[in-house]
């Protein structure tokens, strides 16, 4: 009996060690998902102060929120599994490392935590209200409209256009990460999140063709890899259930986080569809034009100065990554000039090689290209690496035919330029010839000025 006393008074000490530790996010289990949640806001402040450790605050605790400052909220979605959001801290730490400000977790996990994803998504509209009428607190303790940024996930992102909303649009900034699609496609802009729901309105689409929002809805709409497919992502179900259907999801929150920890920015391209980008259409970015290509991510809002001169109110913005970290690419014009007497169709694969040694592939897998006679043709080539000084360049031409003689190509002139890095001299190499399928190595020369 003693002993069963001592257990149970050395459990209480370790429950209120716990409860002396940091305050954490609701974790729920598999069993709350299938009763369902009744909806319950907590917010976590957390600051450069205490990177892990958050102070629980409300409308009339408001903790160490310093006014003066940015003021972040990062709105989770739905939880289909009650389980705590594996990419919270890292986002939290990431963010507050770029910049010293106030970054608070909303936590709606009771609430957001059904097996029936209406539930959740009916409850978006309570979220945002809670959130608004902490809002006006702390604007009427000295904060500004300006410096509140929603970013939101998934139903996260509606629940940040709801409250952009209630404040006419005058918050400074919402981030949509794969906003939600099931039950808000083809909505009307006053039911999701809409480009006006914030000073600047950047959504990244991951997930298009399944659980996120098909069509543009903020200022600028960045589709990394088309939007729908993300390379690494299993492409069945074989790949395991559970990754299978969020990886996609998941991806523009792991794309953002990557914008704030990585040692290289993604550099995306505006453009009508992933198609014309796929074929080099889209490219404007060169040094003769003025407009720098704008960033995903979290230094996207430096773009926003350019929205003003556009026609339409929606740029949308494409890209291809990486399959993991650091998730970017970096692109590279291709320019041929050939003189075939015959027209030639193929692809080509090109590798780069520097003096350590270090090399590089991309196997540019647009539409086959036919080069004729003198009719130059521009491809658009991504690498993952970026090789500072280029050593060596090769070139593969394939036509997929397995059988018959192998096809020459001749080219005139060959012309490598980098897209990231428009002051470094541009890289050819004149008069050679590709046979089909055999690679051909050489050493770039600096370009001549020739005029076709
Ligand atoms: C953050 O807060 C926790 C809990 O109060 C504390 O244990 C930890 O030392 C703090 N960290 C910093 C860097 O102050
Ligand atoms: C706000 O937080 C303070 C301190 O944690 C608490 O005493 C108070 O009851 C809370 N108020 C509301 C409205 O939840
Ligand atoms: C990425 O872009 C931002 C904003 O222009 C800049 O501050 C940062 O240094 C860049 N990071 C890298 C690794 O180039």
């Amino acid at each position: 009996m003693l002993s069963l006393y001592f257990f149970i008074g050395l459990w209480c000490l370790a429950r209120s060690d716990t409860q002396e530790a940091c305050p954490a996010f609701t974790k729920l289990s598999f069993h709350s998902a299938l009763l369902g949640t009744d909806l319950h806001v907590k917010l976590f402040l957390y600051t450069r102060k205490n990177m892990t450790c958050p102070e629980v605050i409300n409308s009339t605790a408001l903790g160490d929120l310093d006014v003066t400052k940015r003021t972040t909220f990062i709105v989770h979605g739905y939880r289909p599994m009650g389980s705590v959001p594996g990419w919270l801290g890292d986002l939290v730490k990431s963010l507050l490392s770029v910049e010293d400000m106030n970054v608070i977790v909303v936590d709606w996990n009771r609430g957001a935590t059904t097996v029936v994803y209406h539930h959740a998504s009916s409850k978006t509209r309570n979220v945002a209200q809670i959130l608004t009428k902490f809002i006006d607190q702390i604007l009427a303790e000295g904060a500004s409209l300006e410096d509140i940024y929603i970013i939101g996930v998934s139903l996260g992102a509606h629940i940040a256009g709801f409250v952009g909303k209630m404040f006419d649009g005058e918050l400074g900034r919402i981030t949509g990460l794969d906003p939600a699609g099931p039950l808000f496609n083809g909505k009307p802009p006053k039911d999701r999140l809409d480009s006006g729901d914030a000073q600047f309105v950047d959504i990244i689409h991951s997930d298009t063709d399944a659980l996120g929002y098909k069509e543009p809805l903020g200022n600028i709409d960045f589709y990394p890899n088309g939007g729908m497919d993300q390379p690494g992502c299993p492409k069945s179900i074989f790949g395991g259930l559970k990754s299978y259907l969020k990886c996609d999801h998941q991806r523009a929150v792991f794309l953002y986080l990557a914008s704030l920890r990585e040692n290289c920015n993604i550099t995306t391209y505006p453009c009508g569809s992933y198609w014309d980008y796929r074929n080099g259409m889209c490219i404007n970015c060169g040094p003769e034009l003025k407009e720098p290509c704008p960033l995903m991510g979290y230094y996207a809002d430096q773009w926003k100065v350019y929205l003003g001169r556009k026609d339409t109110p929606t740029t949308t913005a494409f890209f291809d990554t990486a399959a993991k970290r650091p998730y970017c690419l970096y692109h590279y014009f291709v320019d041929i000039i050939s003189w075939n007497k015959d027209v030639r169709r193929g692809f080509i694969t090109i590798k780069l090689k520097d003096k350590a040694g270090i090399t590089t592939e991309s196997k540019i897998d647009h539409q086959p290209i036919a080069f004729q006679k003198y009719h130059e043709v521009n491809l658009l080539a991504r690498f993952d690496r970026d090789l500072d000084e280029v050593a060596a360049i090769s070139l593969i031409f394939s036509t997929g035919r397995l059988i018959g003689s192998k096809h020459m190509l001749r080219i005139l002139q060959m012309k490598l330029r980098s897209i990231d890095h428009p002051n470094r001299p541009p890289l050819c190499r004149y008069d050679f010839i590709l046979t089909e399928s055999r690679e051909t190595t050489f050493q770039p020369i600096p370009c001549r000025n020739v005029q076709m």
